[in-house]
């Protein structure tokens, strides 16, 4: 099942892509994760997106859809994937119609409210890539990865000037893709709020598959 997960930032799609990804075996590719492993590694590509991504703006188009080419060429896609954070530009969106036919597009719909408690509570493991709350998904010992035993950061995106302009981005650049792909036929909206295990349950019921 080749998917695409859309929604605000914070929304909780790598949350549900990674909860998804594990039930059904299909891989789990946020450009924002393969992003942030770039800049990491201080790659060429790490070195060009890092200020960008610091502050809250958007990668070229280029250079993303580049990424996303390459990586769904890899074999572990030839039974599905699903693609958080990609398309996030209507040139993106058509794009990826060149490279690969997307099934079905979720969208999770998640109040700004909701959004901004749950970004500011955000904390991420920068070895394995866990993700945590402080209230909805504390880790089991405090500011320590459950998965890795390695100490939990705050991502530098994550802070109030970052946040705005990633909302404002959101609201102008990807809330469009919305509108095209309900027009393709393609649009499954969730209410994205409440628990993860919850959304997780809509999430399933709205592909029509067991949970
Ligand atoms: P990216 O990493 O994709 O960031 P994003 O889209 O802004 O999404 P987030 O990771 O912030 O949120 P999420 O929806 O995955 O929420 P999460 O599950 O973590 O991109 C980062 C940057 O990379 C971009 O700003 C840009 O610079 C660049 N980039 C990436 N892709 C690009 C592209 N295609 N084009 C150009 N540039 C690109 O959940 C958030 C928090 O809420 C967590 O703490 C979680 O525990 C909690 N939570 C999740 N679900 C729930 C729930 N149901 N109830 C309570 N808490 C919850």
């Amino acid at each position: 099942m080749n998917l695409i997960f859309l929604g605000p930032p914070g929304a909780g799609k790598g949350t549900l892509a990674s909860m998804f990804s594990e039930s059904n075996e299909i891989p789990h590719i946020s450009t924002g994760d393969l992003f942030r492993e770039a800049v990491q590694n201080k790659t060429e590509l790490g070195n060009q997106v890092e200020l960008i991504m610091a502050e809250g703006g958007l990668v070229p188009d280029t250079l993303t859809t580049e990424m996303v080419r390459e990586r769904l060429q890899r074999s572990d896609c030839k039974n599905g994937y699903i693609l958080d954070g990609f398309p996030r530009t209507i040139a993106q969106a058509e794009a990826l119609i060149r490279i690969s036919t997307v099934e079905a597009a979720v969208y999770f719909a998640v109040p700004d409210e909701d959004v901004i408690r749950r970004l500011s509570g955000r904390r991420v493991c920068a070895r394995c890539k866990a993700v945590y709350h402080i209230r909805s998904l504390p880790p089991k010992q405090d500011g320590i990865c459950d998965k890795c035993g390695e100490p939990l950061i705050i991502r530098d995106d994550d802070k109030p000037e970052a946040i705005k302009k990633r909302l404002d981005l959101y609201r102008q650049e990807t809330a469009p893709l919305i509108e095209f792909y309900k027009k393709q036929n393609l649009l499954k909206e969730i209410d994205g709020t409440g628990s993860p295990e919850s959304v997780y349950v809509r999430l399933n019921h709205v592909l029509d598959l067991e949970t």
